[in-house]
């Protein structure tokens, strides 16, 4: 029995890790990752400046998942790069996040990160929380231009974090600009863009920036994700692995984020809210489900989703 899965190339024990985003700003927290049952750690998406982020309260629990408005709060690619050699005692693979505010910073972190110590980028292709900055995931002209330009810088196994998708023909022109590139992997989904969650006894909005309006996570966007993950696996070169993302509470959330064609998978919203046992537990219900289903191996159970 074996619960190791790999992500171009890159062994995990087991599929289950953090998402960038939450707890994975500071060289404490990302310690704490390493010292978690997650078989890998990534950072916050890093810009080139440290960035203090969006005025608070800009991240709420709400009764099925969580919205955040956190504008990028990271401390710099450079001391990232510092960081990144410290996190090689916890020996699990490390995965710098990147999120320039324009192609020419994202150039020059790709650039630094050619020689710091670090596994995979995850280009972030979907922050939608910068006033002013759509999500380049969704300009495909821009992605097609994006990716060219960075994938001729990297020295590093690079894969891409994208928005969700909608519209099969939205999911089939970007598979296109995918599959023409050197992508190694890719991570779907980021949270919802800009939704708005209203306390109706207040009369009021419940996050500061944007009026409000933030990145929707947890329970609700599950079947988002799952059909992200499923249409990417249908049309992706198989050459190009699939991490999970978007409301995994369970290891049945995982066995079906596998089932639809994952690799692996990130949590975010459950773990702001449990912390880092939920690495543990969720590891745990997991092997649990491929023992008793008998299965030995991810690949076995990989894309394996039957059709009616
Ligand atoms: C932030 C949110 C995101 O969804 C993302 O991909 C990057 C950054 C943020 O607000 O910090």
């Amino acid at each position: 029995m074996s619960y190791s899965t790999s992500i171009a190339g890159i062994k995990l024990q087991h599929p289950i890790f953090n998402a960038s985003g939450p707890l994975c700003v500071t060289l404490e927290e990302l310690h704490d990752i390493g010292a978690s049952h997650a078989s890998a750690i990534i950072t916050k998406s890093m810009t080139k400046e440290p960035r203090l982020g969006n005025p608070e309260p800009r991240y709420k629990d709400i009764p099925h998942g969580s919205i955040n408005s956190m504008g990028l709060p990271n401390h710099s690619c450079k001391k990232y790069i510092e960081y990144l050699p410290q996190l090689r005692k916890h020996s699990k693979p490390l995965i710098a996040s990147v999120s320039g505010l324009c192609l020419d910073d994202n150039k020059e972190i790709i650039r630094a990160l050619n020689s710091a110590d670090c596994d995979l980028i995850e280009l972030n292709l979907s922050c939608p929380n910068l006033v002013g900055k759509p999500q380049i995931g969704y300009d495909v002209e821009q992605s097609d231009n994006v990716l060219k330009e960075i994938l001729s810088i990297t020295k590093k196994p690079l894969g891409v974090k994208l928005p969700p998708y909608f519209d099969f023909v939205h999911f089939e022109q970007m598979a296109a600009v995918l599959n023409k590139h050197q992508v190694r992997f890719i991570t779907c989904i980021n949270s919802i863009g800009n939704a708005l969650f209203i306390d109706a006894e207040k009369e009021k909005v419940i996050i500061k920036p944007k009026g409000g309006f933030g990145g929707l996570g947890g329970h609700y966007i599950k079947p988002t994700a799952l059909a992200n993950v499923r249409k990417f696996y249908e049309l992706l070169r198989k050459d190009i692995d699939i991490i999970g993302c978007g409301g995994i509470y369970s290891g049945t959330d995982v066995f079906e984020f596998i089932l639809a064609g994952a690799s692996a998978v990130q949590l975010g919203t459950v773990f702001m809210q449990q912390g880092h046992t939920c690495f543990e537990r969720i590891e745990k219900e997991f092997n649990h489900i491929m023992h008793r289903k008998g299965y030995t191996s991810i690949d076995q159970m990989k894309g394996t989703l039957r059709e009616l």
